[in-house]
This record gives C-alpha cells, structure tokens and sequence, in this order.
C-alpha cells in the first residue's frame, strides 16, 4: 500500500450546497451571523498564517511552547500508534508530536481542505517516510469513520478551535469525539484560556490590522462564491469580550446603510447604519469548565499542561471507566 492515500468522505459539492444554507439561514436571522468556517479560503487560510506570526495573537505560539516540552510525556502516557488530527491544515505544530510518538504507525490528518491534506503530507513524508498517512477530507464537526489502523489512538484537536464552538455545537462535538475512542485511546485537546480583557481584544484587533481583513475575507468569499456584491469597504471591523459568555466575538459593523444581494439565493439583506453581523465566536476556557465538559461528554481529563505564561492549555483526556456522566 502506498504511504499516502487520500479519501473524501465529503461530497463535491457539499462546501457550496453547505455555503448557501448556512448564508440563508444566518443573514436573514436576528441578529444576523455566518458561522467562522467560511473565513477559510485560500486567501483567508493566508491571512490566518500570517495572524499567527503577529504580535498580539499569542495562541500559536503559547500552543506550540508546549507541544515542544510536553510532547514526550503525551507520547509516554498514549503509546499512541496512530494519531488522528481533527482540523489538521498545514500539520506545522503536528511535527513535534510526531517527533516524539516514536511508536507511531499512522498519521490520519482530517480536514476540509484537500489541498491542505496533500501539502501536509508531502512535507510530512519527507521527515517520516515510514509512516502511513490516510488522509481524510471531511467536516469533523459531523460524524467520522475513521479508517482501520492499529492502537492505541490519539484523536488531536489543536489550535484552540473548539472554542469557535457554541456551547450546544461544542458538547455535542466532545460527544462525537468520544465516540471515536476506545479503551486505551485519548483525547488532546487545545484551548485558549481566559486572561485579562485587553490581551484578548488585542489579539483580535492587531495594530496592522490583519485581523480586520481576515474578517473581511468572508465577503470576499460571498462575492466571488454567490455572486453577492458584497464589498468589504461597506464594513467595519469589529472585537469585543463578552465578559458573561467569557468569549470574543467578531463582527462586521456596517458603515451606512447597505443591502447585500444574493441573486442565487433570491435573498436581499438589508443592513441599517451601525448594524452589525457576527462572524466568530472564540470562547476562551478555564480548567474546571474544561474538566467538567469533558466529564458531561464522558472523558476523563488526565492531563494539563499550560504555558510557562498561564495562557494556552493543552489537556489529554481518556473513555470514562464509567461511561457517559454528568
Ligand atoms: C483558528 C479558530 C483558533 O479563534 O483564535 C484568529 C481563528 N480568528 N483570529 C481563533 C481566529 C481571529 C482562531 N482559530
């Protein structure tokens, strides 16, 4: 068998069929929103790289300070053989984990994007050409089946993506993944934690304003995908803490009044001044929130590492003895 083989579980058509539902539903919706997958074209996977290098947007780095020191204690307590990675992209922070997992036999990197998926195999390749990478286009936020490979396995879910999650999306995802897990499998998870207020906008509202035109992207994305004429100079970038949900938000603020056309839906969405449309979500986490929405979805947290800085966490999870409790 080839040390690469790809399988799309998604089907063609699925991203536009998936675009149109969710701009319907979310546009004409009070308050308005769009779910944050939709930031994600080649342009937006761009601009998000680029946010990683920034200043103010510490997660990348904090995430991978502790991937490099704590790597060889996730690969001692997994023994894991093969490494599933939800949400995978560029693999680039997956080095270091399998760096350390020398047992390894499989790598199963599960992403939307298929150019993504071949990029980060053919990188990967080149360090571990041992290893079985079985590719898997598909959205890891609906059901998965996972390709027969040996255990024990580590399902990976890093970057702190889970908490662009809502809460309801967010248990029902854990519930999924726990699903995925055997006995003697785990669960790593990577989530950015609550810390001072003004840390967290300034991650989301940069001094070069990267930030800004990647929230733009998404109307970029709805021109060119449905032939809206929606056009980022019509709107403002906009971050905020919601200090009760303990999450960011970013929306798009309209300038003056504006009304954006989807001729392909057959829908006009009228936006007065000021008006404003949620893009994203990033909820940020503390131990016992994490702990204990593991725990409702039947993991137990075994493991917690952070940051020398207290900023990032990352946990390692495993099946509940006794199975799904509260
Ligand atoms: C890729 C979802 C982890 O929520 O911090 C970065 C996306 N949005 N800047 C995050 C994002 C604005 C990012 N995640």
């Amino acid at each position: 068998m080839s040390p690469f083989e790809l399988t799309r579980t998604l089907p063609e058509d699925a991203t536009g069929a998936a675009l149109r539902a969710d701009v319907t539903e979310g546009l004409t919706a009070v308050p308005k929103t769009l779910p944050p997958k939709w930031f994600y074209d080649a342009r937006g996977s761009e601009l998000f790289d680029e946010i990683t290098r920034l200043p103010e947007y510490y997660p990348t780095r904090a995430e991978r300070e502790i991937l490099v020191d704590r790597s060889p204690e996730i690969a001692a307590a997994t023994g894991a053989r093969t490494l599933v990675e939800l949400g995978s992209g560029s693999s680039d922070k997956t080095r270091h984990l399998l760096a350390a997992l020398t047992g390894l036999h499989s790598y199963v990197p599960v992403d939307v994007s298929e150019s993504a998926l071949t990029g980060a195999a053919r990188t990967l390749l080149a360090d571990h050409p041992e290893l079985h990478v079985r590719a898997l286009v598909a959205d890891f936020t609906a059901a998965l089946t996972l390709p027969a490979t040996p255990g024990p396995r580590l399902v990976a879910f890093l970057g702190g993506t889970v908490g662009n999650l809502l809460p309801r999306e967010r248990a029902s995802f854990l519930a999924s993944v726990r699903a995925l897990l055997a006995p003697g499998d785990a669960f790593l998870l990577g989530t950015d934690l609550v810390k001072d207020p003004a840390v967290l906008v300034r991650a989301y509202d940069d001094a070069a304003g990267v930030t800004a035109e990647f929230n733009k992207n998404v109307l970029r994305v709805l021109a060119r995908e449905l032939d809206a004429d929606a056009d980022p100079a019509d709107f403002d970038h906009v971050a905020l803490w919601d200090p009760e949900r303990e999450w960011i938000e970013m929306r798009l603020r309209a300038r003056s009044a504006v009304t954006l056309k989807f001729p392909q839906l057959g829908i006009a969405v009228p936006f007065e001044k000021g008006e404003e449309v949620r893009t994203e979500v990033s909820a940020k986490f503390r131990a016992e929130g994490v702990r204990a929405e593991l725990a409702t979805a039947g993991l137990e947290l075994t493991h917690w590492w952070t940051d020398a800085a207290g900023r990032f966490a990352l946990s390692l999870s495993v099946p509940s003895p006794s199975g799904i409790t509260g």
